[in-house]
This record gives C-alpha cells, sequence and structure tokens, in this order.
C-alpha cells in the first residue's frame, strides 16, 4: 500500500464519520479515543490506518502525519514482536490550535530488562535491525518507557503540531 493509499483511506474514512455524526450534515470535530488490539499482522495494519486518521484529524501536515504512523508502526510491532501482543490507544489532544497525538502501546509480555541498551540503535535481542525504539523516540516530542520483568511494557509518545 502506498503513502497516497493510506492517506486517502485516511480521509475518506474521516468524510464518512463526519456525515455519520453530522444530522445536519455539518461536520462536527470528533475527538479520537480508541484503543486497538495489536495482536496479528493484520492488526499492525489496520493500527496504521487509525493512527493516519487521527493525525489527520489533529491537523498535522503530511511529513508530521508520516513520522507518528512510523512511530505507532515501530511501538505496535515491538508490542506484537517482543511483547507476545498487547494494544495501542490513541489520543488527540488539544483544543483550537495547539494539537497533539498520544499513543499509548501495553502489552504484558517479559518487560525489558535495560531500557538504555533497549533504546541504543543496532541493539536487538531478535532478528531486527534494533532501530524501532530508538527511532521513534527521536521521532516523537515526549516519551516514556514503564517496563517490568515478567509484568510487561507500556510505551507512552506524544507529538505536538507547534513544535
Ligand atoms: N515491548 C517490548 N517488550 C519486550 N522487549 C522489548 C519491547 N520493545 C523492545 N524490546 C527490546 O528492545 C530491543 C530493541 O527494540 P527495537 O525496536 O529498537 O529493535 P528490534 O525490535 O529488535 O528491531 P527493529 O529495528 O526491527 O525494531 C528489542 O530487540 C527487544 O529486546
Ligand atoms: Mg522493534
Amino acid at each position: 500500500m502506498t503513502l497516497y493509499d493510506e492517506e486517502f483511506s485516511a480521509r475518506r474514512r474521516l468524510t464518512l464519520r463526519g456525515h455519520a455524526s453530522a444530522p445536519g450534515g455539518t461536520r462536527t470535530a470528533q475527538p479520537v479515543h480508541a484503543t486497538h488490539a495489536v495482536r496479528s499482522e493484520q492488526d499492525l495494519l489496520s493500527v496504521r490506518h487509525a493512527v493516519r486518521a487521527a493525525t489527520v484529524e489533529a491537523g498535522f501536515a503530511l511529513v508530521d502525519q508520516t513520522r507518528i504512523v512510523t512511530a505507532a508502526s515501530e511501538l505496535a510491532r515491538n508490542a506484537y514482536v517482543h511483547g507476545g501482543g498487547g494494544s495501542l490507544t490513541i489520543e488527540v489532544l488539544g483544543h483550537g490550535p495547539r494539537r497533539g497525538v498520544r499513543l499509548t502501546v501495553r502489552d504484558q509480555g517479559p518487560g525489558i530488562p535495560d531500557v538504555d541498551k533497549a533504546l541504543t540503535d543496532g541493539w536487538t535481542t531478535g532478528s531486527g535491525l534494533g532501530h524501532g525504539l530508538g527511532g521513534a523516540r527521536r521521532l516523537m516530542h515526549e516519551f516514556t518507557i514503564d517496563t517490568a520483568v515478567d509484568r510487561g511494557t507500556t510505551v507512552t509518545a506524544i507529538r505536538w503540531n507547534d513544535r
């Protein structure tokens, strides 16, 4: 799927939702707050679409939309691959001109014993490149990892539109 396809389907869903939620036909702003399962490859794809739609709703330009979708994709894939599956919550923050998107990715997997190492580019316990977590942090403005061995991992990340 190309970036254009994704963008197009994000816009189409927003349009449909606008019609469905506005009896008078006028599109009303709808705060996004949704939790998605991250338990399959298909879920990873759905999550990308949902995050794209939220970034459009929050008014981000295309390059920032893609930054946020990429971060979400890396975090969701980590929850799926390393955490045994989990969830992603998407929230649109703020009012008026200052808007943001918050991603909260949770799993109840093995946890991350050494967060500094996990954030180091090239460090991996799997077969990836070891760039996902550090890359996601660089793409977002606020980034918190809450993890405990055998209890799971929650990563919270925000990007704002005014920085
Ligand atoms: N949710 C998680 N649960 C447990 N361990 C994790 C989690 N997320 C990351 N890690 C650990 O941190 C390491 C680094 O993660 P990172 O996303 O940077 O690289 P990767 O997933 O191994 O490869 P890729 O470049 O494909 O993302 C992982 O190899 C894994 O050991
Ligand atoms: Mg990864």
